[in-house]
Parts: structure tokens; C-alpha cells; sequence
């Protein structure tokens, strides 16, 4: 009893240092009409707790309504994330994170609307899942990281890796990222298709402003119809496919060894510390011990 009134008393002052930084996860712009910007910023960590999936669903609204925008920009202000993985540390509503969430996800994927991920830092996790529902995704060649951790943590991708990631790159490539649950830089993700290029740092900004600009000058039923038949050929997970995901990562999140390390984690800067963050899946090892970890 001791040790767990430790634990949620250091939950929840890791959670509160973390979650200091943000009101507000998501700043809607409209660069013009047909062009907007949705900006991820809750730095410096970009981690997706409560304030982002009270924020995540009204853009979707607002894209939804709106007859002139035809391509949205997700990007971020905190330097070294894009989103970040999952608030394992504070609890978040099942009804805000996932109860709305397969349907929303779904609901923005089979919209008259490119959306573009601009990566120019980690994402991680639920964060890469994030990525991973949008059309099309560009990195940062120097910066952008994309990774899913959840297997090293001792739990499963929730939240589309299971899923979506597969139809996306392949079984093998997805078993790979999945169970291999290592970093994986921008050029080596452009290569296997998670992320659709990876380019420079330097021309970045202006590489995905000139594609957004391309695109939302074109006809809004020549980007409608496209969309909607490369949805309808290539597929996208059902709700029901990908609710299977997210209750193998509730059932493992429940066992002791998952409690362990994340445990362990927290303790060393999980969700405080931005150097443990960027460096999480190097240290793994060294703060849950080298294993095996299966008892
Ligand atoms: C989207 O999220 C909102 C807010 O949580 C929820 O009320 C709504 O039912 C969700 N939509 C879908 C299609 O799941
Ligand atoms: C996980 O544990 C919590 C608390 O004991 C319980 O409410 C929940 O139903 C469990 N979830 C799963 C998927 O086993």
C-alpha cells in the first residue's frame, strides 16, 4: 500500500510538471481559405494526454463544416516532437480517448480534405498512430523520428500500429517496427513508406507550403473523388478492427511487468524530462533491466 500511494503521489506530480505547459494542445490557422495549419503545441513534450484528446475532435468538426478548405497542415511548435506517445501517467477519460477516437480518426481519413503530417521532430507511439490516420505524411530528413515503442514497454499499439501501420508498409515492415520497437529516422522511414518523404531541413517548410498551396488550388471534387476511391481500394481499418488493438493494449497495460517499467520509467523523466524523452528507446534497457522480462 505504501509504494502505491508513492506511485500516484509521483504520478501525479510527474504528470503535473508535464501537463503545466498547455491550456490548449491544438491553434487552428487559416493560411488562406482552402489552406490550414494545425498546429500540435504543448511544449515541450507534445505528449498526447487529456488536453489533446479535448482538442483533437472540434478541428475535425470545423474541416467537416467548412466548404473552402481542402488541405490541413498538422504541425507542431515544440522543437523536438511532433505528438508524442501516450499519457501512460495520468488517467485520461476511455470515453474522450477512445470511445471517440476510431470514429473520429475515421471520420477525418474520409473527408473531402488532404491532410499532411509536417514532422520535424519525434512522434512517437500514440502519436505516430496520429500520423500514421492522416493522407500523407512528410519528415524532417535531420530531425523527424518516428517510433513504436509500446512493445518495450511491455504493451501493444493501441491506436492504429496494429492496423492501420500494416496496410500502410506491410506485415513484415510493421512486425519489424512494431516488436522491434526501436527509433527509426526519417530517410529509413521514407524508404519503407510510413512516411511518404524525407526531406531536408533546410527547404522543409517551403517543400510542404508549395504542396499545400499546389493542392488547395485544385478543384475541390477532383481531390473529393480521388480520395474517396483510394480510400475505398486501399482500405482503412473499421472501427471494430481497430478497437481490437486498443483492448490488447488496455489488457497488457494492466499486467505487473507493464506497471514495472513504466514504473521505472517515470522515476528516470518519463514525461518530465526531455532528454528521457528523446532518448527513451536507448534507455530502455537501462532502466528496466536487460530482461527477460517475461515473468
Ligand atoms: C468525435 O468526438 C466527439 C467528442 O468526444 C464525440 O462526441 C463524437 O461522438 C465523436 N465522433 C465519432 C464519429 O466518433
Ligand atoms: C485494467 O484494470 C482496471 C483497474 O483494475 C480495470 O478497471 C480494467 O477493467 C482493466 N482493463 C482490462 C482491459 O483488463
Amino acid at each position: 500500500m505504501q509504494s502505491l500511494t508513492l506511485t500516484s503521489t509521483l504520478s501525479a506530480l510527474a504528470y503535473a510538471a508535464a501537463a503545466s505547459t498547455c491550456d490548449h494542445f491544438i491553434t487552428t490557422t487559416k493560411v488562406t481559405p482552402s489552406y490550414w495549419r494545425a498546429t500540435f503545441s504543448c511544449p515541450p513534450l507534445n505528449i498526447q494526454g487529456l488536453a489533446f484528446f479535448q482538442d483533437y475532435y472540434a478541428p475535425i468538426d470545423q474541416i467537416e463544416a467548412d466548404s473552402d478548405v481542402k488541405v490541413v497542415v498538422f504541425d507542431s511548435s515544440a522543437p523536438d516532437f511532433w505528438l508524442n506517445h501516450f499519457d501512460v501517467l495520468k488517467y485520461v477519460p476511455p470515453e474522450l480517448a477512445w470511445d471517440s477516437y476510431w470514429g473520429n480518426v475515421t471520420r477525418l481519413a474520409n473527408l473531402p480534405v488532404l491532410t499532411v503530417a509536417a514532422i520535424r521532430g519525434i512522434t512517437s507511439g500514440g502519436g505516430a498512430e496520429i500520423a500514421a490516420g492522416l493522407d500523407v505524411r512528410f519528415g524532417s530528413k535531420e530531425r523527424a523520428v518516428v517510433a513504436q515503442p509500446e512493445v518495450s514497454i511491455g504493451v501493444v499499439p493501441g491506436g492504429g500500429g496494429l492496423d492501420l501501420l500494416p496496410r500502410l508498409i506491410g506485415r513484415a515492415r510493421a512486425l519489424e517496427i512494431v516488436i522491434g520497437s526501436d527509433d527509426m529516422g526519417a530517410e529509413t522511414a521514407a524508404h519503407y513508406g510510413w512516411l511518404n518523404g524525407a526531406i531536408p531541413d533546410a527547404q522543409f517548410e517551403s517543400f510542404v507550403d508549395t504542396f499545400a498551396r499546389h493542392v488547395a488550388g485544385w478543384d475541390h471534387e477532383g481531390i473529393a473523388a480521388a480520395k474517396k476511391i483510394i480510400n475505398e481500394q486501399t482500405g482503412f481499418p473499421t472501427v471494430a478492427e481497430w478497437k481490437g488493438g486498443f483492448t490488447a493494449f488496455a489488457t497488457n497495460f494492466n499486467r505487473t511487468v507493464a506497471q514495472n517499467r513504466v514504473a521505472a520509467f517515470k522515476k528516470a523523466g518519463l514525461q518530465t524530462d526531455v532528454e528521457f524523452e528523446k532518448d527513451m528507446s536507448e534507455l530502455v534497457l537501462e532502466y528496466t533491466g536487460p530482461g527477460p522480462w517475461d515473468v
